[in-house]
C-alpha cells in the first residue's frame, strides 16, 4: 500500500468539548501518524477560501460561520493509504449514517457539527495541506 499524507481538521464542536485527545487516539489506532499539528482560529476569509468548492451550496455561510466559531486543530496525517484510512475512521459525513466505531458516530452532533474533516482524494489532500502547512512544518 502506498505511503500517503492526508489533511485533517478537528472542528470547533469537538475542540470545545475537549475531544482532541480522544479523536487523535482513534486516528493513531487506525494506523495514522500525526506528522504536523496546530491549534488555530480561522477567520471568515480563510474558511471561505478553504471551503470554496462549497461556495454555491445553501449551507456555505453557516458552515463558514461554524468553522470560525472557535478553535480548530489542523493536522497532517501520514500512513499507508492514509486518505482512505482517514475517511474510514471518520465515518459518514452525516453522523446518522456513520458506522459504529467511527469518530463521527462517537462524537458528531449533527451534519454541520460533525467533529472532523478529512481530504477526499490525494490531490485535494495536497491542496488542503498547503492551505495551512509548509513542507518544513511536516516532520515524518
Ligand atoms: P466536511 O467534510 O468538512 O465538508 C463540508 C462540510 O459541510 C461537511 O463536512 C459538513 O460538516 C458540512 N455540511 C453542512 N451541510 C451539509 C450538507 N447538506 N451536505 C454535506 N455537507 C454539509
Amino acid at each position: 500500500m502506498p505511503l500517503e499524507r492526508t489533511f485533517s481538521i478537528i472542528k470547533p464542536d469537538a475542540v470545545e468539548r475537549n475531544k482532541i485527545g480522544e479523536i487523535t487516539a482513534m486516528l493513531e489506532a487506525a494506523g495514522l501518524r500525526i506528522v504536523a499539528s496546530k491549534r488555530i482560529l480561522l477567520n471568515h476569509d480563510k474558511a471561505a477560501e478553504f471551503y470554496a468548492v462549497h461556495s454555491d451550496k445553501p449551507f456555505f455561510k453557516s458552515l463558514c460561520d461554524f468553522m470560525c466559531s472557535g478553535p480548530i486543530v489542523v493536522q497532517v496525517l501520514e500512513g499507508d493509504n492514509a486518505v482512505q484510512r482517514n475517511r474510514d475512521v471518520m465515518g459518514a459525513t452525516n453522523p446518522e449514517e456513520a458506522s459504529e466505531g467511527t469518530i463521527r458516530k462517537e462524537f458528531a452532533l449533527s451534519l454541520e457539527k460533525n467533529s472532523v474533516h478529512g481530504s477526499d482524494s490525494l490531490k485535494n489532500a495536497e491542496i488542503e495541506i498547503s492551505h495551512f502547512f509548509t513542507q518544513e512544518d511536516i516532520i515524518s
